[in-house]
């Protein structure tokens, strides 16, 4: 049997979050430059796209730029804004056709114009559509993003919007980027590294994490399907016992 039938559809994960690392390696091990790892990486986003629409999973978060990011060497921050600007420009089109809705998470206002100018293209475009929701974490940090809501909120307090005892889990998910987006079910990382990086720590409070040594150039969608396959292994068990879930 093949990866893809051992499947569960009637469980696979409604949110996948991917931490896509391991470009840079990638590419020297064959004596390359860095920046072409990341060009090839894009190959790898639409492998990991077409596995999530195989099965049906309705949101997929891609973590494509960090805010620490920046602290790479000039040359390649530049190539990887220009990588990100060229891709959805030609991709934009092909997106649509698929019935993806195309956002971002994490302060895009930080990106380069030409950037903006692409990506605002790209929700207007998608927006009505009703296929896989291409969530990209970019200029993205989960504890920028938490600093923000707690400002939002204490701002909403001081001016007697709300008070201190109105403040729940559900005022913080409202006033996180992440607010219309149910929490990622399976977070995965490529390239070996066993760290979260400062992506959705809020969000992956009870998420199933998924660590391979493949690196990103290198996924393909049958990646997708073992990460699925091993979320679907598992006993999720949100502080019980295990006794009281399998009764
Ligand atoms: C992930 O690959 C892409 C980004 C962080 C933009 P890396 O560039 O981190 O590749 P490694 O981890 O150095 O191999
Ligand atoms: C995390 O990868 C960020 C993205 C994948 C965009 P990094 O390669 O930047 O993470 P660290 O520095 O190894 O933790
Ligand atoms: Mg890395």
């Amino acid at each position: 049997m093949n990866i893809l039938e051992q499947i569960n559809l009637n469980e696979t994960p409604q949110h996948i979050a991917i931490i896509m690392d391991g470009n840079g390696r990638w590419a020297q091990k064959q004596g390359q430059d860095r920046l072409f790892g990341h060009n090839i990486g894009v190959e790898s986003v639409r492998e990991a796209l077409k596995g999530a629409q195989e099965i049906g999973v309705k949101y997929l978060t891609l973590y494509a730029f960090s805010t620490e990011n920046w602290n790479r060497p000039r040359a390649e921050v530049e190539g990887l804004m220009d990588l990100l600007i060229r891709t959805i420009a030609k991709e934009v089109d092909e997106l649509n056709e698929s019935n993806v809705v195309i956002s971002t998470i994490g302060e895009t206002s930080g990106l380069p114009d030409s950037a903006q100018k692409e990506l605002q293209d790209a929700y207007d475009r998608t927006k009505d559509n009703t296929g896989v929701n291409l969530i990209l974490a970019l200029n993205y940090s989960s504890k920028w993003e938490i600093l923000e809501a707690v400002k939002k909120i204490a701002a909403n307090v001081k001016d007697g919007n709300m008070s201190v005892d109105d403040i729940g889990y559900e005022t913080i998910d409202l006033n996180l980027n992440t607010k219309d987006i149910p929490d990622p079910e399976l977070l995965i990382r490529t390239s070996g590294e066993h760290r979260v990086s400062n992506f959705l720590l809020w969000q992956i409070a009870y998420a199933e994490l998924h660590f391979t040594e493949v690196l990103w150039p290198d996924f393909k969608r049958e990646d997708l399907y073992k990460a699925v396959l091993d979320y679907q292994s598992r006993e999720r068990r949100f502080g019980m016992t295990s006794a009281q879930i399998t009764k």
